[in-house]
């Protein structure tokens, strides 16, 4: 039965694979725990190329071997994990066999990445560039090893950096992290770091991305959070607290995903927006709400949308899709209350000037930049919150007492929100246990059922169920 409505949530074009996923999990708790980072700048202002470190220098590119060179049993490529230290060293059977980032480039050859590449006009999907650049590690040949191979998708290296100036000292016993990161190695211990390299493929960025183009000839839309993608991918690291994990150990690790996540994302989407809104085509569709336009028409006694009316915007202008801010607008007011304002009135500036027909180009482009500057700010004061039982909890309140405004932001936005409580859930069960846990877990679980056809997206039926985990709340 999860099959066979997993195949049909496929076919929608918000790929609803994470949200089976979580939904499972509400059912499944794991306890899981992380390890700590000091409250360090979550960022620097700079631009969404300056992630792509990897493209290297020339001269001293450095070079890529493939997962190969991880692969053997003694290294990464054990079958069951190691308690013994900190590294599990099954991260390559963990990859291969249960994360799709091992299959992203046989995605690209699969009917739906073909039709879509013939639509585009593009050759095949599996040497296209426009593909590669997210599906493999589709670095100059120059960089690339004998070892490695296109067809192996998005494999280590895509994530942990060029390995070939690390790979032979990393595993001599003095070796430190730090020498690896010098020698070229992606510091994804660093959660904002760790943030935007998840989002150059699953946001996209200048270079890469998924437009409504992509999305009309069958690319599902995207859409992230750092802790539940992190939990799906499955993680093959381990976390603070557990045997083998030394440093550092933080409880609360989970909620600080969560909310560094959140300013990442909604700072790259700003600058990603910016750089759409001086791009070939305007506007861009997929900037905006999916299903307002594509939903179905009902009789006008029964349209909640005639219900609502069209609050600030000509009734039939489509609205901006405001999802990437939804949870931070929630944290954020707990860490600055000024600052937080200030950004708050800047948003709905943006997202006024968004939901009109023909967007002026020049004044969204402001608009995001000095958005985008202002949630930079704001980041440093939000990744040094504490997090604690009270704190979590507060945030869950918050989300869920918030029910009514997040659900008329739209689908992305109750998706944003579903994900949310439940990292905020998982976290707090694994501290301080619920009473009621497995009520809240079903209730948790219903916001998920809701998002799973989201063209039939109701907000008000959403509200209820964001309500219905509030009243669960202690
Ligand atoms: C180089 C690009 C790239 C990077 C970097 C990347 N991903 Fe992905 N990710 C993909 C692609 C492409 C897919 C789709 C794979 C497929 O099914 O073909 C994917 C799929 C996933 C999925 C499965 C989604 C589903 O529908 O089931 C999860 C979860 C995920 N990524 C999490 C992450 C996390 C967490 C990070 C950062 C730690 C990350 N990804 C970094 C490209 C990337
Ligand atoms: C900006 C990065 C990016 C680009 C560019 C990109 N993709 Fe993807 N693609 C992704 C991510 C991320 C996912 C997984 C989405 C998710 O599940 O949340 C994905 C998923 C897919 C899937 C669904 C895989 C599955 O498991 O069901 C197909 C098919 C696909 N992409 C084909 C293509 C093709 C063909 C192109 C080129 C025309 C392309 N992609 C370009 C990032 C990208
Ligand atoms: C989609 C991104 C992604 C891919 C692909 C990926 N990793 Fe990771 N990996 C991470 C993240 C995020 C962490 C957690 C942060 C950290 O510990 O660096 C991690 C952690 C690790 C760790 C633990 C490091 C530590 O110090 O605790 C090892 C070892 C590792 N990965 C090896 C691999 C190997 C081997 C492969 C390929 C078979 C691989 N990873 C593929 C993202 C990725
Ligand atoms: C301003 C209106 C508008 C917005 C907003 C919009 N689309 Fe579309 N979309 C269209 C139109 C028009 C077509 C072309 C339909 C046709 O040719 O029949 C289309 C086509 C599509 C198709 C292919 C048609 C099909 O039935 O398979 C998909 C899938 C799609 N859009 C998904 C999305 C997603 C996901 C978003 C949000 C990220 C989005 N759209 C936002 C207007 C919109």
């Amino acid at each position: 039965m999860e099959t066979k409505l997993a195949t049909k949530r496929r076919r929608l074009a918000i790929s609803p694979a994470v949200f089976s996923a979580l939904l499972a999990a509400a059912f499944a708790f794991c306890p899981i725990a992380h390890s700590q980072e000091s409250a360090v700048p979550l960022f620097a202002f700079d631009g969404p190329a300056a992630q792509e470190s990897q493209s290297g220098q020339a001269g001293q590119a450095p070079r890529y071997t493939g997962p190969g060179s991880c692969a053997s049993t003694t290294c990464h490529g054990s079958v069951s994990p190691r308690t013994e230290n900190r590294v599990l060293q099954n991260e390559y059977s963990t990859w291969i066999v249960k994360d799709k980032h091992s299959k992203a480039y046989a995605s690209l050859q699969g009917n739906v990445g073909e039709r879509m590449a013939a639509i585009l006009g593009i050759g095949k999907a599996e040497s296209a560039p426009k593909c590669l650049a997210c599906h493999a590690l589709d670095v100059p040949t120059t960089q690339r090893a004998r070892t490695f191979e296109l067809s192996e998708g998005v494999s280590c290296e895509s994530c942990h950096g060029p390995a070939a100036a690390w790979l032979g000292p990393h595993t001599e016993r003095d070796w430190t992290h730090e020498k690896s990161i010098a020698a070229g190695m992606y510091d994804t211990r660093d959660l904002t770091k760790r943030s935007e390299r998840c989002l150059s493929c699953h946001l996209g960025s200048q270079e890469k991305s998924v437009d409504h183009e992509m999305i009309a000839a069958g690319h599902p839309d995207l859409y992230f959070e750092l802790d539940s993608f992190s939990a799906v991918m499955p993680r093959h690291w381990k976390e603070s607290g557990e045997p083998g994990e030394p440093e550092n150990s933080d409880p609360w690790y989970d909620v600080r995903e969560l909310t560094t996540g959140q300013a990442v994302q909604l700072r790259q989407s700003l600058l990603r927006l910016a750089s759409r809104a001086h791009g070939k085509f305007w506007p861009e569709y997929s900037e905006l709400q999916c299903y307002a336009c594509h939903h179905s028409l009902t009789l006008p006694e029964n349209s909640w949308r005639q219900a609502r009316g069209y609050s600030g915007r000509r009734p039939g202008d489509p609205p901006w899709n405001p999802s990437r801010y939804t949870i931070f607008h929630e944290v954020v007011f707990q860490a600055d209350g000024d600052g937080a304002g200030k950004l708050d009135s800047e948003l709905s500036r943006l997202a006024q000037l968004m939901s009109q027909l023909n967007p002026d180009r020049d004044a969204v482009a402001a608009s995001a930049v000095n958005c985008a500057r202002l949630v930079s700010d704001l980041s440093l004061k939000v990744g040094a919150m504490a997090n604690d039982p009270a704190s979590t909890l507060r945030l869950l309140r918050k989300i869920s007492s918030d029910a009514d405004n997040i659900a008329a932001q739209g689908e992305h936005a109750a998706a944003q929100s579903a994900m949310a409580v439940q990292s905020l859930f998982v976290a707090y069960e694994r501290n301080e246990k619920f009473q009621n846990s497995a009520e809240l877990r079903a209730a948790i679980g219903a916001l998920f059922q809701d998002l799973q056809d989201p063209s039939a997206y109701d907000p008000a039926r959403f509200a209820g169920k964001l309500r219905q985990v509030n009243a669960l709340l202690p």
